[in-house]
């Protein structure tokens, strides 16, 4: 060949391969609320930070509203890479086989979101996340939205009124065993499915965050919503695990930091978002809320308490004692900093016993 011949030929490889350099690693993030939520707005500030931390180099594309998948399907995309990123609903992780990820879900564990972000950040998120490697899955983060509330077409002020009532659940067994031990009958379906249930008629009614009641519109076709506070609804960030441990380096390290403080800042809007859209759902007219008062949410509890015992083994009675125990620690610390006696707020079983063993029915 040529002198000439092999300078063409080393110039268009080297501009063939500098495209392929300058070609974005992109990662797709699947979701299934809408974008005015806590997740929704986390995903795309999440993509703001990566991309411009990057300097472009990453691309995050954010597909929300289950635009690409329903909720079981992005676990499976997610696992066989067709997508790089989601944030599930901790409800969700028993289909995979983590039953644990269901602690999450036991009714009136949680007395106060102090409790939460401490359960999350320390040694039992961490085991958690530990859970998710073999499934070839790598967690990152765990996002707020909210306790939920209760929602149906006839009023829920009593254990009694769930009686008969189809109530829509997400695939967890603890939550099937709440709705059980109220009285009513839990059907799974997937989120981008409920609206159309509830206005058909399929099911009587759901729980969920005030966020994704109002951004879905339930409340439009749900005449009845109890403030009950009942349990809670957050989400892990989860990756794919050879995609991620596959990243440069330095890409990596700024996607860390990137989701560290989107977390930051998710968890600083979830309040507010669920704040509005009560006050929205409020100012609609279409709902007449029904704040469950506090005699009341005892006699709700004592009936969920047999749930805690019932998933001992499923989800791990170390684990449940350790939330338990870690409740107990930010009561008595709230007690100490106030001066007042930790039996004036919420009620939780771990006000009563650290270790409690819940009272039978
Ligand atoms: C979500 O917040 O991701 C959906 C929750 C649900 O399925 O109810």
């Amino acid at each position: 060949m040529s002198l000439r011949a092999s300078l063409l030929v080393f110039a268009l490889g080297f501009a063939a391969f500098t495209a392929q350099a300058a070609e974005p690693i992109v990662i797709k993030f699947s979701h299934v609320v809408a974008p005015d939520t806590p997740k929704g707005r986390a995903a795309e500030y999440f993509k703001k930070l990566a991309e411009e931390r990057t300097k472009g180099a990453v691309k995050v594309e954010v597909y929300p509203n289950s635009q690409l998948y329903k909720d079981r399907e992005e676990m499976e995309a997610l696992q066989l890479g067709a997508v790089q990123m989601l944030a599930p609903s901790l409800a969700k992780f028993g289909p995979l086989g983590v039953r644990a990820f269901e602690l999450f879900d036991l009714p009136y564990v949680f007395p106060n979101k102090e409790t939460l972000y401490r359960v999350m950040d320390g040694d039992i998120g961490k085991k958690l996340f530990g859970m998710l490697e073999a499934k070839g899955i790598t967690g990152l983060a765990f996002w707020d939205n909210g306790f939920k509330q209760m929602s149906a077409n006839k009023p829920m002020r009593t254990v009694e009124d769930f009686k008969g009532l189809k109530m829509r659940i997400q695939s967890s067994k603890v939550l099937e065993a709440q709705m059980k031990a109220l009285g009513a009958n839990p059907q799974v379906m997937a989120f981008s499915e409920v609206y159309s249930a509830l206005q058909q008629g399929v099911v009587d009614g759901t729980e969920n965050p005030m966020s994704n009641l109002y951004t879905q519109k339930m409340h439009e076709v749900q005449k009845h919503l109890t403030l009950s506070d009942h349990g809670y609804l957050g989400y892990a960030v989860i990756v794919n695990k050879a995609f991620w441990a596959g990243l440069p380096a330095d890409i990596r390290a700024t996607l860390d930091k990137a989701m560290a403080d989107t977390t930051v800042f998710e968890r600083k809007i979830a309040q507010e978002e669920n704040d509005e859209a009560l006050a929205k759902v409020k100012a609609s007219g279409y709902t007449q809320i029904y704040t469950l008062p506090y005699r009341d949410r005892v006699v709700w509890q004592q009936a969920l308490l047999p749930v805690h015992k019932e998933f001992e083994d499923k989800i791990g009675r170390d684990l449940i004692n350790s939330a338990y125990l870690v409740a107990a620690q930010v009561e008595k610390e709230k007690a100490a900093q106030t001066k007042a006696p930790a039996a004036k707020d919420k009620p939780g079983p771990a006000k009563a016993k650290p270790a409690a063993k819940p009272e039978k029915k």
